[in-house]
Formats: C-alpha cells, structure tokens, sequence
C-alpha cells in the first residue's frame, strides 16, 4: 500500500499529481523479486514534447532507466525520433508554406494517411521544422514548450544518452523502437541496417549493454537477430486485436503457448498492450491478470507493458479522479497492480510516477 509520507518525503510527482488514495490489490508475483524497468515513454512525454531531447533528458533525470525514441527514416536515410512518419501532428509543418506542396495522401501499412511524412524531407528539411505537443488538450503545459526542440536523429538520442549517463553517474538505457519496418523496406529505406551501424558506433551492441530494440513486427526482430546478428535484447510489441503488417498470424496468435515458444528463440521480451496483462472489465473498471506474465515467464520472456499514463482519460474508470479528462487519477495504484502481477518494467509517459510506483510497489 503506497505511504502518505513516503510519497511526500520522495517528492517525485509532479506539481498537482494526487496522492494515493487507496491500496492496491495485491496479487502474486510470478517471480523473485527484482528490479522493475522504468522506460520513459516518448521521454517524458507527460511533461515535454514527446520524442524530443528535452523529453528524453527530463525522462532519465526523473529517474527512469531507459529513453525510449520511435525510429522512422527520413528520405536520405537518416533515422530521427518520431512515433509515426507523419510529421503533421507532432511539428510545426502545417504552418510553414514552403512545405505546404508536401502535404499527400499515403497507404501505410493499410491504412490511407494524409498529411506530410519523413521521408519525403531531407534531415536538413527536417531541422528547420520544431516539435509540438501532439494532445494539447490533454496536456496544455506541454505547449509552453511548442516551437523550441528539434527533431532529434537517432545519433543525437545516442549522444544525449551517453552525456547524461556520464553526468548522472548512471547508465542510461536506450529502448529503441523500428516503426512500420516493411512499409519503410517497401520505399527502399530499410531501418534496420542504419539502427544496427548506429548502435555498433556508439558501442552498444554487446552483451550487458543497457539497450532493447523493439518492433510490432516479428519479421524484422528475427531478421535483427538472424541476417544483422544484433546482440542486444529485442521485443516483441503486440497489440489487443490484429496482427503485425504482412504476416498471416495474428498477436493472440503469438501469445499461444506454442508461439512464446516460437519467439523465444528470437526475442527475449514482450511489450504487450497493458490490458492484455491485466483484463479491463466491460465497464472499464480494472479486471483480474491474465495469466500472460507467468506464461511468457514460462517460455523465458521479460513483459514490459505499455503505456502508463497519469491522466484520467487513459485510466480505468475506477482509478480515475474526479471528471477532467486531463486530471491525474491513481496512476500510482494502478502500476503498483501491474507490477505487483509480475511485470518486469512499464513503458509510462510520467517516468516520476513509475519510478515512485516502483518504491511503492517495493518490486
Ligand atoms: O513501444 C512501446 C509502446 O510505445 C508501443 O506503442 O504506439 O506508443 O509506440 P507506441
Ligand atoms: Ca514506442
């Protein structure tokens, strides 16, 4: 049960975050004790303009143990942070007229987008352009910061890493994520060769060394690990419904028994949707686990689900407080029960709230 005192004395939350208010249930650890992963969504998108290096920076200053920076290609290949090719809702290009011709309709993975995408900007285009908050009216705090950061290539996230690393006299982890991997093949701007060449020159891929690479595609995770012999840990992200683009199996799919299998040979983690660990129930209120840690436990998996989020409109309905879409609710309890199932760290958007979750949680 989280402490009045102890969330006072650790001071972590940010200005206006409720205390908790309740206990969390608790619910058997599927394994010993150890050491959960914060991994700050985005950085700390909760606070800065996601993908940006002041989210990242302000994410590991907070505590948490990993960055976690979206990758996409620009059209002369370089990797930059961005959670979708689509620049539109997360930069100023809407309102600069000599891109304004950019704009165009794409089929992504499926689905027909119009807006203006990374891979038809050069880098150097794309420097020009500064972030924006993508929910201002979640998070209207973040638009103090709208027009001030860059675009960040994947060097740059390295770079920051090793920087704060040094100064915070910790390891900074990375956690990487390849977005829409075969669409990007498809366009001759493959992501995996130049994330590969950029881990190696930073001295990151080998063994110990504090990075995850993760996709939603199992594809382009095995061909990491089989064809570009990457050595770092990779995961398998999966969604509630649906499967990866292109490929005949569906997610539940890889969650049978026989697929964690499967996986295991290639992955050494899932990130699954958090509700696949714990079950929202028909009203929206919290469920009882699933049974997903212990069996991918079983199968030799880590489980770093996604995404904790403070705000009420991301939460349970029984965890929300008060009526304000963007108000916090008790985001503190509802980790501490995910934590409490067995998960071995969480993507959240509030690294402060997983870091202190985590102490609560004493996991
Ligand atoms: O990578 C974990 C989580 O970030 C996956 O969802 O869409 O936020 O990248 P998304
Ligand atoms: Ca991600």
């Amino acid at each position: 049960m989280a402490d009045r005192r102890q969330v006072l004395r650790w001071g972590t939350l940010a200005a206006g975050a409720p205390l908790v208010a309740s206990a969390a249930p608790a619910v058997a650890s599927a394994r010993p004790a150890r050491r959960t992963l914060v991994v700050g969504h985005r950085g700390a998108s909760g606070y800065r303009p996601e993908h940006t290096l002041a989210a990242y920076e302000l994410a590991a200053r907070m505590g948490a143990d990993y960055i976690e920076p979206d990758l996409v290609s620009t059209k002369d290949r370089v990797l930059v942070a961005r959670h979708e090719p689509e620049i539109g809702g997360t930069t100023d290009v809407s309102a600069r007229p000599e891109f304004a011709s950019r704009r165009r309709t794409v089929v992504i993975d499926g689905v027909s987008t119009t807006g203006w995408f990374t891979h038809d900007f050069t880098l150097a285009e794309l420097k020009t352009l500064r972030a924006v908050e993508r929910i201002p009216q979640l998070r209207p705090h973040n638009t103090l910061y709208d027009g001030l950061f860059e675009v960040p290539t994947l060097t740059e996230v390295l770079q920051l890493r090793a920087r704060l690393s040094r100064e915070l006299g910790r390891d900074i982890g990375v956690f990487p994520e390849t977005k829409h991997p075969t669409y990007f093949r498809g366009l001759g701007l493959d992501l995996e060769t130049p994330l590969v060449r950029a881990l190696r020159r930073h001295g990151l891929d080998r063994p110990g060394a504090k990075v995850f690479v993760q996709s939603f595609e199992a594809v382009n995770l095995r061909g990491l690990r089989r064809d570009h012999r990457l050595r770092v840990p990779l995961v398998f992200l999966t969604g509630g419904s649906g499967g990866p683009f292109g490929d005949p199996r569906t997610y539940a799919e890889y969650l049978t028994p026989a697929g964690l299998r499967e996986l295991s040979g290639y992955v050494d983690a899932l990130g699954p949707e958090k509700n696949q660990v714990v079950a929202r129930n028909p009203d929206g209120t919290l469920g009882e686990p699933t049974g997903l840690v212990g069996r991918a436990h079983g199968a030799g998996l880590q489980v770093i689900p996604y995404t904790f989020r403070a705000e009420n409109q991301f939460l349970p309905a029984d965890y929300r407080v008060g009526t304000e879409a963007a108000g916090y609710g008790r985001a503190l309890d509802e980790q501490i029960v995910f934590l409490r199932a067995g998960v071995d760290g969480l993507f959240t958007d509030q690294p402060d709230v997983g870091v202190l979750a985590r102490e609560l949680a004493r996991v």
